[in-house]
């Protein structure tokens, strides 16, 4: 096999859902609080578009390449609906086979052996699969709660900014639950364009922001446009995990690459998919207004549980993750085994998505208040028992 293959890191959450199963199977009522997989169904007015679209035979036929006009048109009027930005659907609209893809394609089409793309750490793995796949060179950005996970860019240096080809963002964040501002994404567009680095900005859970703030767009800020993209997948905004639907938006030049390699990767995706995007996007959207407000009761049952027994976890203000920090003594792994081992809880140890993580577990707010509060439960239990401190 060729040597890229070697070069692909470990998919550290494959094992972690291996070990949940087993439990699951030998009978342990775990909790498992360590994935990022929506629990919610699809809204069925979206199941409804795909039934009737599977129905037409001209939805069996391979698609147009880059997809249907049609989808990239209601991308850009999802768009000015929700962000006030204008997009032409065919120059500044790809449709991806989920994020995933995007972000994996977008490092092959920029990155040459050698070259740096600056990533966050803690951050989304997937960003590194591509990067390693290219042969290129990670450099990390620390978010920090002293940076309150915003990464300081004028701390990068010189050398690596000249090095660099991308820099992938993610707001609202995955792992931590921070959000950004335009602000700052407004001085990302600056910094990047100066050096020449394109931005990626990856807004999964752009629909998920709490206590009524608004995630904003990176193309809503000043000169976004002409600095990168954004990737926006349906994943999370309508329960749609399964289904691998998502696009980018922004720059043409970029916008053009991806639609070329996607040219020679496939065709484009199931049409009958692509019809149902539509009926997502330009449905009625008061599935998303229920599913934010189910997140935000969550991670207030969570939060709210945990603070009456004394532990520490602040409250994300957006995405469907709590950053919760380890007590002091352990690093992330030796607490997530703790906390499966003496109460089946299942956590994502931080270190998982990079070194600055390992002060930190990842909690998925993706089962029902209820349960999170017996998880919170149980943890106060181990504290407790080992006294730990909060
Ligand atoms: C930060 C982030 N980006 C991108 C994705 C990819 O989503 P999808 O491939 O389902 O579109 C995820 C999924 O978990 C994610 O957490």
């Amino acid at each position: 096999m060729a040597q890229r293959m070697d070069r692909l890191p470990e998919q550290f959450f494959a094992q972690l859902s291996g070990r949940v199963l087993q439990a699951v199977q030998a009978g342990r009522d775990v909790i498992n609080l360590g994935q990022g997989n929506p629990d919610l169904p699809t809204p069925s007015h979206i199941v409804e578009a795909l039934r009737e679209a599977v129905l037409d035979p001209s939805t069996h036929r391979y698609p147009p390449f880059s997809g249907l006009p049609s989808l990239k048109e209601a991308v850009a009027e999802f768009y000015l609906r929700e962000y006030g930005v204008t997009l032409h659907p065919e120059h500044e609209v790809a449709i991806l086979f989920g994020g995933k893809a995007g972000l994996v394609e977008l490092s092959e089409i920029y990155l040459d052996a050698g070259d740096v793309a600056l990533v966050p750490d803690p951050g989304y793995p997937d960003y590194w699969s591509g990067v390693a796949l290219a042969g290129g060179r990670m450099v990390k950005l620390p978010l920090t709660p002293n940076n309150r996970f915003l990464p300081d860019l004028e701390a990068v240096s010189t050398t690596d900014w000249q090095r660099a080809k991308l820099l992938f963002m993610n707001y609202p964040n995955n792992p931590t639950g921070a959000v950004a501002t335009l602000d700052y994404f407004a001085k990302c567009a600056e910094v990047a364009s100066r050096h020449g680095t394109l931005v990626v900005h990856d807004f999964a859970y752009g629909a998920i922001g709490f206590d009524g703030v608004k995630p904003p767009s990176f193309l809503q800020a000043e000169g976004a446009k002409e600095a990168g993209i954004e990737v926006y997948t349906l994943s999370k905004t309508f329960n749609m995990a399964g289904w691998r639907v998502a696009f980018a938006v922004g720059r043409r030049d970029v916008i053009r690459a991806l639609n070329l390699l996607q040219d020679h990767y496939y065709v484009s995706l199931f049409p009958a998919v692509q019809r149902a995007a539509i009926a997502a996007l330009l449905g009625p959207q008061d599935c998303v207004r229920d599913l934010r407000a189910t997140y935000e009761r969550r991670r207030n049952a969570w939060v709210g549980a945990l603070t009456a027994h004394g532990i520490h976890c602040p409250p994300p203000k957006g995405s469907f993750f709590a950053w919760m920090p380890v007590p002091a003594g352990v690093n992330s792994s030796e607490y997530a085994d703790l906390l499966f081992e003496e109460v089946d809880v299942a956590v994502a140890p931080g270190r998982g998505f990079g070194e600055q993580g390992d002060n930190h577990v990842r909690i998925g707010l993706l089962t029902p208040e209820a349960r999170l509060a017996q998880a919170a439960e149980r943890v106060a239990q181990v504290h407790a028992a080992l006294r730990l401190p909060g």
